[in-house]
C-alpha cells in the first residue's frame, strides 16, 4: 500500500483496550478495513492517561498488530480522547441595549459577557449554547431580535475542557511515533458508527459502556448538547464477580464473557455452568441465574446513573429517539432489557456496521469508538493536523477541541 492519502488509521485509546484500526477509503462512501490490532491497556484510568510508558508501549504494540494485518506503515491517526473531563456549567448574562431594540450584534454581546465567567486556568471554553434570552424581565424569549427593550439578558450552557488530558494522549502518540490527524471526543467518535441523522436530528442518548467508564452523550437538531461520564463499566462487574465467586479478576472477566446476563429474568433457574476454581482445584459447578444475580445490580446501578444524567441535563423531554447503547459491555446477554427498565425509554444495541472488510472484526460493539474515528476522519478531510514536529501543540490541542460543540459538518 503506497498511496498514504487512501489511507484512514484509527487509534481508540480506552481503558481497558487500545485498539488500531487501518482502512482504505476507496470512495467517500466506501471503506475498506485492512486491518485491526488491539493491545490491553495498561496505562489509563477512567479515561484519563495515568501512566505515559504503559501507555506509549500499549499503542506501539497495537499498532504493530494493525499494520502487520494490513501490511501498510502507519504515519498517522485520529485518536479518541474520553470525555471525562469535558463538563458543562451554567452562565448568565447582561446587558444595556444601545437603540432600545435588539440587534443581531447585541445577542453576540450578551452571549460574550455569559461567557466571561471565571475557569479554571487548564480549562478551556469549548462551546457556549444560548438557551433562553430575557428582555426588560421578560423571559423565555427564543430569539430576542427585533423586541424593544432598555435590558437583554441572556441564559447559557458553557462547555469546558481540561486541555491537559487531550495533550497526555498526543504526547503519547507523538512519543509512539506517529502524528496525529485529529482529536475526537470519543462520543462524537461513536455517534458517527451507531447513530442515525435522523436519530441526531430528533434527539437521542447514545451510552457507550466500556471497561472503566460509561460516556452518555445527548445529541439534538443534529448535533451533540451534552456530555456525561459515569465512572462505572466492565472492569466494575469482573470485581463483583470476582469477589462473589471467589475467582481471580482475570477468571471473573472471562466467566462474565462467556455466561453473563444482566437481566436475571431470563436465564432458565436450572442452568448449571462449570467455572474454573484456583490454586489447583478442581472446576466448580454454579448456577447460572447466580452469576446474573451479580451483574444485574451493577447494570441497573450503572443505568440508575446514567437515568440521573438525562434527568439533570434538561434534555430529558427532548429524546424521543429514546437510548442507543453501545461499547463492550452492551454484549452482556440482556443489556438492552435493563436498560428498557431502567431508562424508560425505547433502547436499541448499536452496532457499528457501515464499513466494508473485516465486518466480522469491527461489527462488535466494542469497536464503536474505533469505526466511528474512521468515519469522522473520512468526513473531515484526513488532514494531518497536529505533527510531531509540531512547535505548539498546546495551540492545536485547543483547536481541535473547540470543533467537537461546533455544528459539526
Ligand atoms: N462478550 C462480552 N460480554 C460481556 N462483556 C464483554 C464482552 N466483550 C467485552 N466485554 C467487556 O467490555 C469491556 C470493554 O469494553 P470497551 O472495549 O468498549 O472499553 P474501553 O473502550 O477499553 O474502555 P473505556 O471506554 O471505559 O475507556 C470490558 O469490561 C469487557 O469485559
Ligand atoms: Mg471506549
Amino acid at each position: 500500500m503506497s498511496k498514504d492519502a487512501n489511507l484512514i488509521v484509527a487509534l481508540d485509546i480506552g481503558t481497558t483496550k487500545v485498539c488500531a484500526i487501518v482502512a482504505e477509503i476507496k470512495s467517500p462512501d466506501e471503506i475498506n478495513v485492512l486491518g485491526v490490532g488491539t493491545h490491553p491497556s495498561n496505562g489509563l484510568k477512567k479515561g484519563v492517561v495515568v501512566n505515559i510508558d504503559k501507555t506509549i508501549e500499549s499503542i506501539k504494540s497495537a499498532v504493530a498488530q494493525a499494520e502487520d494485518m494490513s501490511g501498510c506503515e502507519i504515519r498517522s491517526v485520529y485518536v479518541g480522547v474520553a470525555g471525562g473531563h469535558v463538563q458543562g456549567m451554567s452562565g448568565h448574562g447582561m446587558i444595556t441595549l444601545k437603540s432600545k431594540e435588539v440587534t443581531a450584534p447585541d445577542v453576540e454581546r450578551a452571549i460574550e459577557s455569559a461567557s466571561a465567567v471565571m475557569i479554571p486556568s487548564d480549562r478551556e471554553v469549548l462551546h457556549v449554547i444560548p438557551q433562553e434570552y430575557i428582555v426588560d424581565g421578560q423571559s423565555g424569549i427564543k430569539d430576542p431580535v427585533g423586541i424593544y427593550g432598555m435590558k437583554l439578558e441572556t441564559k447559557v450552557h458553557i462547555v469546558t475542557g481540561q486541555i491537559t488530558a487531550a495533550q497526555n494522549l498526543v504526547k503519547c502518540v507523538h512519543s509512539a511515533g506517529m502524528d496525529v490527524s485529529d482529536i475526537v471526543l470519543e462520543q462524537i467518535a461513536s455517534s458517527e458508527a451507531v447513530l442515525s441523522n435522523d436519530e441526531k436530528e430528533i434527539g437521542v442518548v447514545l451510552i457507550d459502556c466500556g471497561g472503566g467508564t460509561c460516556d452518555v452523550a445527548i445529541f439534538y437538531g443534529g448535533t451533540i448538547r451534552c456530555t456525561e461520564n459515569i465512572p462505572l463499566g466492565g472492569d466494575h462487574i469482573d470485581r463483583d464477580i470476582s469477589l462473589g465467586l471467589s475467582t481471580p479478576l482475570s477468571e471473573a472477566r472471562k466467566i462474565k464473557e462467556k455466561y453473563g446476563s444482566a437481566y436475571a429474568e431470563n436465564v432458565p433457574s436450572d442452568e448449571i455452568i462449570q467455572i474454573e476454581s484456583v490454586g489447583g482445584r478442581p472446576p466448580r459447578k454454579i448456577i447460572r441465574k447466580d452469576l446474573a444475580m451479580i451483574i444485574e445490580p451493577r447494570m441497573e446501578e450503572i443505568f440508575s446513573m446514567v437515568r440521573k444524567a438525562i434527568n439533570r441535563s434538561g434534555y430529558k423531554d427532548l429524546i424521543p429517539a429514546g437510548a442507543v447503547i453501545t461499547g463492550g459491555s452492551i454484549n452482556i446477554d440482556g443489556s438492552q432489557e435493563i436498560a428498557e427498565k431502567v431508562l424508560g425509554v425505547p433502547v436499541r444495541i448499536g452496532q457499528p456496521n457501515s464499513v466494508g472488510g473485516l465486518s466480522d472484526h469491527t461489527s462488535n460493539p466494542l469497536y464503536a469508538t474505533g469505526v466511528g474515528l474512521l468515519l469522522y476522519g473520512v468526513k473531515s478531510g484526513g488532514e494531518k493536523m497536529i505533527k510531531i514536529k509540531d512547535e505548539n501543540v498546546m495551540k492545536k490541542v485547543i483547536e481541535s477541541m473547540k470543533n467537537w460543540f461546533k455544528e459539526f459538518f
